[in-house]
């Protein structure tokens, strides 16, 4: 559960208008933010199995449906503070960015039926998550 609390939230950026269910709670609400992220991680690991799934059976609904909810937390992923490395936040959102543009481009080749190059492009967006995680995961 140490993991837990490797997520804060910077309240600022939080407050700087996602409509993430935060809106009316006290910034020094930290633990439901942490938790909430949390949640996040944890379905990022079940979105990947089921695109990873999906791409290999040609399956454009399904890609679309996760990556699309990849999608809507890249605003709440790229305002998270990680509980390790918080001396580079820089990097931190850099990677964030560069994990939701793998995503988009995944989405946009499935979409087109382009499965091999979809594929392609989500080992990418994997590679953001493992070095994520190598910089910034406790
Ligand atoms: C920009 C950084 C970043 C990206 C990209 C990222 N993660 Fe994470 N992830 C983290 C951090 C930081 C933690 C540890 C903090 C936490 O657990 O709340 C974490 C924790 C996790 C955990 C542990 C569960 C948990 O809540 O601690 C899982 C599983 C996970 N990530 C899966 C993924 C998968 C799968 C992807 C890609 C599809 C991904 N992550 C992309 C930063 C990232």
């Amino acid at each position: 559960m140490k993991k837990l609390v490797a997520f804060a939230v910077i309240a600022g950026l939080a407050c700087a208008g996602q409509a993430l269910g935060h809106e009316g709670e006290h910034h020094h609400h930290h633990d439901g933010k942490m938790a909430k992220t949390h949640e996040i991680m944890s379905h990022y690991a079940t979105s990947q199995a089921k695109i990873t799934a999906a791409l290999e059976k040609r399956d454009a609904a399904t890609v679309a449906k996760e990556t699309n909810y990849l999608l809507s937390t890249g605003k709440e992923l790229k305002s998270a503070q990680p509980h390790k490395g918080q001396n580079d936040l820089k990097k931190f959102r850099e990677l964030a960015g560069q994990f939701q543009s793998d995503v988009k481009t995944t989405a946009a080749l499935a979409a087109s039926g382009d499965f091999k190059k979809a594929k392609e492009a989500f080992a990418a967006a994997q590679g953001r998550c493992t070095a994520c995680h190598a910089q910034y995961r406790d």
